[in-house]
């Protein structure tokens, strides 16, 4: 669903922030040859397993150590900043720096894809809600859980913030964001 919403327009540099073992980034790779990725996260561990996963997309793949909220990309580069499952893991101070930084390197015009939690559907997944938020913690996961994700990326210099998806888990509500930088 991340990828169907990138191909319009079809971008040329994405930064894929907090990309894990690199399961989107090589699902991008496959799916838009003639894309530039860069997947950067805090865990020089998890890196190593990503750089495994997209060994075979060779040069057009970087994998950087780096934080989300002090991005080692340079100003308005890249067309596109994906954050996916990273937000919740942030602070509240933290996700502003963080989205700060996507607008920051993004070039006017540029677009942000967020697919993370949002305010639950209903009450049998606010209760899921809460099981996550006893494992990855209240401070981090309360703007989730009261919907205030999306007036944050707007706050942060984003326009025609969107949810493009929304999909019911076994841990809560998922909710897939997209905007526009100002
Ligand atoms: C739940 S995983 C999600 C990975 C991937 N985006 C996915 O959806 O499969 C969260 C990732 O964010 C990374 N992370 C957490 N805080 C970070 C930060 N401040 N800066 C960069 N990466 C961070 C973690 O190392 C981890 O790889």
């Amino acid at each position: 669903m991340i990828a169907e919403v990138l191909s319009d327009p079809q971008p040329h540099a994405v930064v894929d922030v907090g990309a894990g073992t690199g399961t989107f980034v090589a699902e991008l790779a496959e799916r838009a040859p003639g894309v530039k990725i860069s997947g950067i996260d805090g865990d020089p561990a998890i890196l190593a397993r990503a750089a495994e996963k997209v060994a075979q997309f060779g040069a057009r793949i970087e994998l950087r150590e780096g934080l989300a909220q002090q991005l080692p990309i340079a100003e308005d580069s890249v067309d596109v900043v994906v954050m996916t499952l990273v937000l919740h893991h942030l602070d509240g101070v933290t996700k502003r720096a963080a989205l700060a930084e996507a607008r920051r390197v993004l070039r006017p015009g540029g677009r942000i894809v967020v697919a993370d939690w949002g305010k639950p559907v209903d009450r049998f997944s606010r209760g899921l809600f809460f099981l996550l938020q006893l494992l990855d913690g209240f401070d981090t996961t309360r703007a989730h859980a009261a919907g205030e994700i999306p007036q944050l990326i707007e706050a942060c210099g984003f326009e025609n913030v969107k949810r493009a998806g929304r999909w019911p888990t076994a841990w809560g509500t998922l909710e897939l964001l997209t905007g526009t930088s100002r």
